[in-house]
């Protein structure tokens, strides 16, 4: 290998200054920082806490994993090399568990041991790593979709004749934010889905979703009689008293043009016919939420033209409640009156009146609690007066209502009943109380997918469930986040959606300190990647992020309506995975139209080429490419679209059969 002369010049200062080489063990350094799937890695021993040994032998030192783990290390040039001997445990307990190893530096990859299956032998490995500023140790998992294999980096170890490894947390790449999107022209546009949802004799309020340079002039044609439209704000209020379906015609027009949509409002019982749409509270305010920080939320809901791509619901998240104890004495109180009635706190004086603000504006607006007696931050919540706190939110006009299971753990653990039933059992109560209210609440079921709750999350009230636990704390791992999320795209459907979390871009306050916003620790490629995924997973989309600090770039991620449309699509399907190899996947979704929207995705740490070829995606004949971030045509392709994908990046199309 040709050496850049300021190395050789540093090898041989060190050869000279006989700089002594120490061996600092991997398995010494502070791995706390490490990611490793299920658990925590360990050291000198393998992930199953018994002794490490691959192939028949037992290593003394080493890291053990599982597969997927990533681990990140800062050597600021100090390491010569890096040694060790890999391999999948022999106690990984699964016959077919396979793995493969990776090592980059620098963006660089330095080593890769193939795919390696339990009882192979270990595979050395003994790297020059003079001059590598960052290296990260990955383990894969060997293609076959398992995540908890277990891996040995076994008596892996440095040859350092400098600053010392420090294992840290993944850096964020900078790329440049470029907006990719043009901005919407001056004439009208309708975006928002094609079908809404809502039932018989309950209030009805809908903003049409419009961008376009205002004053704009809303019609409608075919509204029942019941429904209003308020033709300067478009917004449409009302009842709908008949079951049935009711195609409407809505027209905006302004000086620059019009447009027309048509929509379907279906009277019945399923609420939530496409993903719901707004912004939560939780990952900017935490603890320090107030009154006055949901209305401004309303306001540059509007003021941003985020309502105006479809974003709708304004949701308070834990926090507005009394609680026992806590460091602001303004949430600190008795937790209901003495009828049993909740009391919110001091922050927030009178929710009824921050509905009707937020209503005011053609929006709606949401709310958390627990099935438990507190909530997870320790505030008041409803168990045993679920009744009275469903009628309260009903009485002060909540539409949607975020349910977190939290301290009902310890009501469940004396519970006889199996586990099942007994997941289910507050849902189930809480859903019913919903339903019988004389409003349409949209039900979103927090329990962080116990019991799958995929399988039963409808069936007891819900419209939407989160699948895991908080995405805030695993920020670097999206693409792991989607992909395990995507694995019950079976329960995908209208009035019934997967929750990955929400969308934390933007300024976002650290999960866990509960921190002040600032700059999300996502690069801008990441950002789109995120923005693609959830849309094609049919995700409901929540953005969480500061609305007091909207800049250009994350508005233009989170506001195209091409993109969005992928989401609010009818048919309410979850994208398909098909992987192409460990690090790269793409994603096909069928869209009500008989078009498909396609991801191309890459998570690994270097740039790759991603190909979706039309056999595999069900497709026959030439397709049309659409660029949808672009919203740029790409042409015509026969038998194949592909990519580059940048590293940790995304691209979204949508294909379109060309007409012969
Ligand atoms: C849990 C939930 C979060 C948030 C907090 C509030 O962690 O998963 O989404 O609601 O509680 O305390």
């Amino acid at each position: 290998m040709h050496m850049k002369p300021h190395l050789l010049l540093s090898a041989l200062l060190m050869v000279w200054s006989g700089a002594a080489v120490e061996t600092v063990w991997l398995s010494e350094l502070d791995l706390g920082k490490m990611h490793s799937g299920w658990g925590q890695p360990r050291a000198n021993q393998a992930v199953t806490g018994k002794p490490m040994a691959i192939g028949g032998h037992q290593y003394e030192r080493g890291v053990g994993t599982h597969a997927r783990s990533t681990c990140w290390l800062e050597l600021a040039g100090g390491a010569d090399r890096f040694q060790a001997t890999v391999g999948v445990d022999d106690n990984a307990g699964n016959a077919k568990a396979s793995v493969s190893f990776r090592v980059v530096g620098d963006g660089r990859r330095l080593w890769d041991s193939g795919l390696m299956r339990l009882g192979q032998p270990g595979k050395p490995l003994d790297l020059d790593l003079k001059g590598v500023q960052t290296l990260v140790l990955l383990v894969n998992d060997g293609g076959d979709g398992i995540d908890f294999d277990h891996a040995n980096w076994a008596d892996a170890r440095f040859l350092v004749s400098g600053a010392k490894p420090q294992v840290i947390d993944r850096p964020v790449p900078r790329d440049e934010a470029v907006v990719l999107t043009p901005k919407p022209g001056p004439g009208p546009r309708i975006n928002g889905p094609s079908v809404y949802g809502c039932r018989p004799g309950n209030p009805f309020l809908y903003r049409i979703p419009t961008t376009g340079e205002r004053p704009i002039r809303f019609t409608a044609a075919n509204l029942p009689a019941s429904l209003e439209l308020d033709s300067a704000t478009g917004i449409v209020t009302g009842r709908v008293d008949r079951r049935g379906k009711y195609l409407v015609t809505l027209e905006a027009a302004n000086a620059h043009g019009r447009a027309a949509r048509t929509i379907e409002i279906v009277c019945g019982d399923t609420l939530a016919l496409t993903p719901p749409m707004g912004w939560n509270h939780w990952y900017t305010h935490y603890d320090r939420i107030t009154d006055q920080l949901m209305r401004e939320a309303a306001d540059v809901m509007i003021r941003s033209g985020m309502a105006d791509v479809g974003y709708q619901y304004v949701n308070i998240d834990d926090c507005w409640m009394n609680a026992p104890k806590h460091r602001d004495p303004l949430r600190v109180g008795p937790l209901r009156d003495a009828q049993g009635n909740l009391i919110p706190n001091r922050h927030f004086p009178d929710m009824k009146a921050l509905a009707d603000y937020i209503h005011a504006r053609g929006l709606k607006a949401g709310l958390y609690t627990s099935p438990g007696p507190l909530t997870c931050a320790g505030f008041a919540g409803s168990f045993e007066h679920e009744g009275q706190d469903a009628r309260q939110f009903a009485a002060w006009g909540f539409d949607f209502l975020k349910y977190d299971w939290c301290s009902y753990g310890q009501i469940a653990q004396k519970d006889p009943e199996p586990q099942l039933a007994k997941f289910k059992k507050p849902y189930r109560l809480m859903g019913d109380l919903l339903e019988r209210q004389p409003r349409d609440i949209v039900f979103n079921l927090c329990q962080y997918g116990m019991g799958n709750v995929w399988e039963w999350g409808a069936e007891v009230g819900g419209h939407c469930w989160r699948t895991a636990g908080d995405l805030g704390f695993e920020l670097d791992r999206i693409f792991e986040v989607a992909l395990k999320n995507a694995e019950y795209r079976a329960h995908s459907r209208p009035g019934s959606w997967n929750d990955p979390d929400y969308i934390q871009i933007g300024f976002i306050g650290n999960a866990r300190g509960m921190g002040e916003p600032s700059r999300c620790p996502i690069s801008p490629t990441e950002q789109y990647a995120f923005m693609s995924l959830w849309c094609l997973m049919a995700a409901p989309l929540f953005y969480s992020g500061d609305m007091g600090r909207l800049d250009e770039f994350t508005l233009n991620v989170l506001c195209n309506p091409e993109v969005i449309a992928i989401d609010q699509d009818p048919l309410g399907q979850c994208a398909r995975v098909l992987a192409a190899d460990e690090e790269t996947f793409v994603m096909v979704k069928d869209l009500a139209d008989g078009s498909k929207a396609v991801g191309l995705f890459n998570s690994g740490e270097l740039a790759a080429r991603v190909t979706a070829r039309w056999a595999a995606l069900g497709l026959t004949g030439s397709q049309r490419v659409r660029d949808l971030w672009r919203h740029e045509d790409l042409g015509l392709f026969a038998a194949e679209f592909s990519a580059t994908v940048p590293r940790r990046g995304g691209v979204l199309v949508r294909l379109q059969a060309a007409q012969d």
